[in-house]
C-alpha cells in the first residue's frame, strides 16, 4: 500500500518567497510596496519638474533688457500717471507687451524708497502682485484697482486693501535729451526698498526676501 503524501496547502510558504501565495512569484505586500515606491516616485518627479520649469523659465518670459522711451519730459505730469504701453519681448506679440504707469518724482508722496538717478521719473508696473492680473489707475479714487480679486493699491503702489503680498512693481527710470526712457523692472517690499524682480505672490517683508530669492539670472540691478 502506497504511502499517501499530505497535500500542498494552498498558503504553503515553500516556493521560496515568504508570504507568497501558490503560483505567485510577487508577493502582495512586495507589490504594495512597489506601487506605492512608483507613486511617490510618480509624484516627486511632478514637483521636481514644476520647480525646474519655474526655475528656468521664467527668464524666457521677459527678456527684455533696454530702455524705452515712454515721452517727453514735460508730457508726464506729477500729480497722476500716464499709461504707456512697452514691449518686454517683441517676439511674442502682444503677449510680450506691458502697461506701465508712468509720472514725474513728487517730493510730497516720494518719501520712501532710493532717491536716486533711476527715480526722477516714478513707473508702475500694472501686473498684480497677487496672481497677476492688470492691475488699472483709477484718476476719481487714486488708487490702482485690481478686477480679478479686489486688490487694491494706493498711489504710490502701496497695498491697501486685498490679498497682493507687496506693492506693484516698479521700472527703472531715466531721461536721455528730455525724454523720459523706461528700463529694467524691479520689486520693492512695503518701505519701497528695491529687490531684484520676482514673481507675484512673494512677499518680500521680514523673512520672504530670503524665503524667495531672485533668480541669478536677474540679480545684475543697480541698488539691489
Ligand atoms: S490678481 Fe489682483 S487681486 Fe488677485
Amino acid at each position: 500500500m502506497s504511502e499517501r503524501r499530505p497535500a500542498k496547502s494552498k498558503y504553503t510558504l515553500d516556493r521560496g518567497i515568504p508570504g507568497a501565495f501558490e503560483g505567485e512569484t510577487v508577493t502582495r505586500r512586495r507589490m504594495m510596496v512597489l506601487a506605492a515606491n512608483v507613486t511617490g516616485g510618480i509624484a516627486i518627479g511632478g514637483v521636481a519638474l514644476s520647480a525646474t520649469g519655474f526655475a528656468l523659465g521664467q527668464p524666457f518670459v521677459e527678456v527684455d533688457t533696454g530702455w524705452h522711451d515712454v515721452g517727453a519730459e514735460d508730457e508726464i505730469p506729477d500729480d497722476t500717471y500716464v499709461p504707456r504701453v512697452i514691449t518686454l519681448d517683441p517676439k511674442t506679440g502682444q503677449v510680450g507687451k506691458t502697461t506701465v504707469y508712468v509720472r514725474k518724482h513728487n517730493d510730497r508722496v516720494d518719501t520712501e524708497g532710493p532717491q536716486d538717478q533711476y527715480s526722477r521719473y516714478v513707473a508702475i508696473s500694472s501686473r498684480c502682485m497677487h496672481m497677476g492680473c492688470p492691475a488699472r489707475y483709477v484718476q476719481a479714487a487714486q488708487h490702482f484697482i485690481c478686477p480679478c480679486h479686489g486688490g487694491v493699491y494706493d498711489f504710490v503702489g502701496k497695498v491697501a486693501g486685498g490679498p497682493p503680498v507687496r506693492p506693484l512693481d516698479r521700472f527703472y527710470t531715466r531721461v536721455v535729451n528730455g525724454r523720459v526712457e523706461v528700463g529694467r523692472r524691479y520689486s520693492v517690499n512695503s518701505e519701497l526698498k528695491r529687490f531684484s524682480p520676482r514673481p507675484p505672490g512673494q512677499a518680500l517683508d521680514g523673512v520672504g526676501q530670503y524665503l524667495f530669492p531672485s533668480r541669478p539670472t536677474m540679480r545684475k540691478l543697480p541698488g539691489t
